[in-house]
């Protein structure tokens, strides 16, 4: 597989999926890769638009989560909405853990270390837990979408990933908040009840902030400091 994922065949295969729809992206992606493919699920609205259109072309694809135990309870219930649906297996959905608990964080690294230092909180509890899921497979699918941020205007649809060194698809790159909602409502797909709460953009408890209509729907992720990446995608 190695050989034809060079990132120049991935820049000119991104390019020829431009015109292509997210399910044909997918199909593609789970015909080649296929155990060797997961989808990053934050239980968001691209990734329950994303699951959907995945289980219907193989209803074996695994997904995993991040769980950085700041998740809000309303993200737990459509995890476990989304397995009732599906009939997901229990093997299907990997949790990811970080390696310490949040008292042993709070004993190494002192209290409330998100708000002194949220980049050292995200490489614990989401970019070290996300390095070791993604060892075990040569690509990945996320939800990302190029104006949801400056940061993410040149994603591919599918692309190298030099951070974590593996494929990486972005079927939903080229699509609006709009195109999601539509298929979400079109396909009846389950999702977060904080999404009807003025919560677009949904992370950890803490560094998560309702927005108000007109407001960039990324502006409630760590609305208290400059930052706006975690470190998935950059
Ligand atoms: S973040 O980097 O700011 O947290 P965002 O919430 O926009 O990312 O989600 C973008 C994509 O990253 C999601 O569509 C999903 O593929 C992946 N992702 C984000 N958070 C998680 C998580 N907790 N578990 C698994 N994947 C995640």
């Amino acid at each position: 597989m190695t050989h034809d994922a060079s990132p120049q065949i991935l820049n000119e295969l991104s390019r020829q999926f431009e015109t292509a729809t997210p399910q044909e992206i997918l199909a593609h992606a789970l015909k080649t890769y296929n155990e060797q493919i997961i989808l990053a699920c934050s239980f968001g609205a691209e990734d329950v638009a994303l699951l959907d259109m995945m289980l219907r072309i193989n209803p074996q694809t695994p997904l995993f989560y991040l769980d950085t135990d700041f998740l809000f309870s309303e993200t737990y219930d459509i995890r476990d909405r989304l397995i009732q649906k599906y009939g997901l297996r229990p093997d299907q959905v990997r949790q990811m853990k970080p390696l310490s608990t949040p008292d042993e964080q709070t004993q190494h690294h002192g209290p409330n270390l998100w708000l002194r230092d949220p980049d050292q909180c995200c490489a614990l509890r989401k970019i070290e837990p996300l390095s070791r899921v993604l060892k075990d497979y040569t690509a990945w699918i996320t939800g990302i979408r190029r104006d949801q941020a400056p940061t993410r205007a040149n994603a591919g649809l599918v692309e190298w990933d030099t951070k974590f060194k593996l494929v990486k698809f972005n079927p939903l790159a080229n699509w609006t908040t709009d195109d999601v909602w539509t298929y979400i409502r079109a396909s009846d797909v389950p999702y977060n009840h904080l999404h009807d709460q003025h919560y677009p953009s949904i992370g950890c408890m803490h560094c998560t902030k309702p927005v108000m209509p007109g407001e960039d729907p990324r502006s409630g992720r760590w609305s208290s400091s400059e930052k706006t990446e975690c470190g998935l995608h950059k």
